[in-house]
């Protein structure tokens, strides 16, 4: 696709409006008073007895990047599970912002509200350009044939142009998505995400299977995410939650289905009963 978009940019009378596309765009409905994005508490489920979530209490700060460690089968897809809308909670409440009860949505309702989630693996569309999925994340519904054949706004390619910038692959627009590397298809969803313009992110394991450049860039991202967005981000590689928790941010550990310890990274490798889980592996 050929694009120039400085001629594009010329006829969008409001260039200064589009350096604030990213930020997510005002949701009435969401209040945020007490500078508290995410409210989870008491939050429990079980399956077939087994309880992958046990009385899980979670409160995530607006604009806040949050990491979240644990070992497998703690329950961390779980927990993002029951607030994306895919899991139903047995117990417990889950809000957004002082007045959404998450509980009571339905997944796509969960996403309009402005949360977005990125899953273990990447599922971005081989088969078209890098260019051709921002653009098709752009769609609320995925009507794709009518969006690839209808001519973007300005205003539309400035966006995408943006978030090529974000997630690093402005030289890869004609490129297909199959033809990335795994560390560029996970920014492609990142940036597929990002279209959609979520105030909360969830990043459940982005680095698995990156090299160690790729995993220090997406630190990088995702830290640039963090004032405007909350980002929760589960991860495994210890050596990149150091990275993106840097600075003194929150690190959570879960285990059993809760909250076992808090704190800054230094303070969480200190803490007698992480050891002990972590030893326990
Ligand atoms: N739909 C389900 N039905 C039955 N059991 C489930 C279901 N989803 C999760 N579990 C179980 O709940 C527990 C928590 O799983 P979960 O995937 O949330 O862990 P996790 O912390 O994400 O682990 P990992 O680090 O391996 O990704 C596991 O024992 C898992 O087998
Ligand atoms: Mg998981």
């Amino acid at each position: 696709m050929d694009i120039d978009f400085e001629a594009e940019a010329k006829h969008f009378p409001e260039r200064g409006r589009v350096f604030e596309f990213l930020a997510p765009p005002p949701n009435p409905a969401l209040n945020v008073d007490k500078s508290v994005l995410l409210y989870v508490e008491s939050l429990s489920v079980a399956f077939d007895g087994f309880q992958a979530i046990n009385d899980l209490n979670l409160y995530i700060g607006d604009g806040e990047l949050r990491c979240i460690i644990g070992p497998n089968g703690a329950g961390k897809t779980t927990m993002m599970d029951i607030i994306t809308g895919k899991t139903k909670a047995d117990s417990g409440v889950a809000y957004f912002g002082q007045t959404i009860d998450l509980l009571a949505l339905d997944e796509p309702a969960i996403a309009q509200a402005g949360i977005g989630r990125k899953f273990q693996k990447p599922t971005v569309f081989e088969g078209l350009t890098v260019w051709q999925n921002l653009e098709l994340a752009m769609a609320q519904e995925r009507d794709f044939l009518s969006l690839l054949n209808a001519k973007l706004t300005a205003e539309q390619i400035i966006n995408i142009e943006e978030i090529l910038e974000l997630i690093g692959l402005k030289e890869q627009i004609t490129k297909l998505a199959g033809a990335l590397s795994h560390g560029q298809k996970q920014w492609l969803e990142i940036g597929a995400l990002l279209m959609q313009r979520p105030r909360l992110l969830l990043v459940d394991e982005p680095v698995a299977g990156m090299t160690h450049q790729e995993m220090d860039k997406t630190a990088e991202l995702l830290r640039s995410l963090a004032g405007k967005h909350s980002v929760v981000v589960v991860e495994h590689d210890m050596e990149f939650v150091r990275n993106l928790s840097a600075g003194g941010k929150t690190v959570s550990v879960l285990h059993q289905g809760a909250i076992l310890a808090e704190g800054t990274m230094a303070q969480i490798q200190d803490d007698e009963r992480v050891k002990q889980v972590y030893l326990g592996e």
